[in-house]
């Protein structure tokens, strides 16, 4: 089974992303043969500063390496490394009809949260159906957001097939519905658009104040909790550390213990959980030339694939 999934490199990883989407990729990287990208191409249509391109894609690739990515295993590379995902996203281009395009939530959603309206942020979709359909992945592990697009990438490979012939494997979406809605310190999803988030890399001290200021109700410390079930800092905590979680739950619905040692145990649980990652992020991250050459070597076993695919497509639209 080839898996494949693109990560867009942009910002700090977060315990949203963490537990939404990292970790159920690299678990489901062990089921298959898995290729997972930096989606630099992508990144164009929202970030204008070279140097915070760069520095978002290395922060990526640090994060994933990691939190446990196994560069033997999985292929790991930078899309802008295969550039023959380019070409294809034209030929795709060709097939794909404008109003399915402008159907497309992702785009309406986007231009209401500010960005300009170009070709590229018009086109995003086509591009990520030629990363998936350029590999030939079988499986996508996507958030909720993406469905969308894992259907458009669908139905422009079947529009595809059924022009020029049986050339590409139609992908089906793994989609995980429950963990897409971690809740962030304001209780809204954990998104950084909302500024709601919990860093994995961050400070301590940044770390500590977003959890000292998660949002909880106002029963005051004697009252035997209310409605736990909405807790926020327990619902984070049951992900790191699952017994605490029980024994804090027990000791907030007895009364007597209040929000603010909730917190301090999900700080620590938090630390803790994360401890073995940030270690071997600050060795990682000494070591630019190993990251380098992690890259350069996924890009290679993504070549071998990928010229397969192209070679494929040029002949089946009449490119030779
Ligand atoms: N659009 C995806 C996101 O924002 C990133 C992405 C780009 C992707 N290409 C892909 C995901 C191909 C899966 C497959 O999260």
């Amino acid at each position: 089974m080839r898996i494949l999934s693109g990560i867009q490199p942009s910002g700090k990883l977060h315990i949203g992303n963490y537990f939404g989407m990292m970790r159920p990729a690299l678990e489901l990287a062990q089921r298959g043969e898995a290729f997972y990208f930096i989606a630099d191409y992508h990144s164009l249509t929202s970030v204008s500063d070279p140097n915070e391109l760069r520095a978002n894609v290395l922060d990526v690739a640090l994060d994933f390496l990691a939190c446990g990515l196994d560069p033997a295993k999985t292929v790991f590379y930078r899309q802008s490394d295969v550039p023959q995902v380019a070409e294809l996203a034209w030929i795709l281009a060709c097939v794909t009809p404008v109003p399915m395009l402008e159907n497309a939530v992702s785009y309406k959603d986007k231009l209401a949260a500010g960005l300009k309206p170009s070709v590229g942020l018009f086109t995003y979709p086509v591009l990520q159906a030629a990363d998936i359909l350029i590999v030939q992945g079988e499986r996508v592990p996507v958030g909720k957001d993406q469905k969308q697009h894992i259907e458009m990438t669908r139905d422009i490979a079947g529009a595809f097939n059924r022009q020029f012939g049986e050339v590409f494997v139609i992908p089906e979406p793994v989609i995980r519905e429950e963990v897409a809605t971690l809740p962030g310190t304001d209780g809204r999803k954990m998104s950084k658009s909302y500024g709601n988030t919990i860093e994995i890399f961050g400070d301590e001290k940044a770390t500590k104040k977003k959890v000292m200021g998660i949002v909880t109700d106002s029963q005051p410390v004697e009252a035997p909790k209310q409605n736990l079930d909405q807790n926020i800092p327990l619902q984070l905590l049951k992900l790191v550390a699952a017994e605490k979680a029980r024994e804090i739950e027990a000791k907030l619905a007895a009364g007597g213990y209040g929000y603010g040692d909730a917190k301090k145990e999900l700080l620590a649980a938090l630390l803790d959980y994360f401890a073995p990652y940030r270690q071997k992020r600050e060795e990682l991250a000494k070591n630019r030339d190993y990251i380098e050459q992690v890259l350069r070597d996924g890009a290679a076993r993504a070549n071998a694939v990928v010229d397969v695919t192209i070679k494929k497509v040029r002949q089946a639209v009449g490119l030779r």
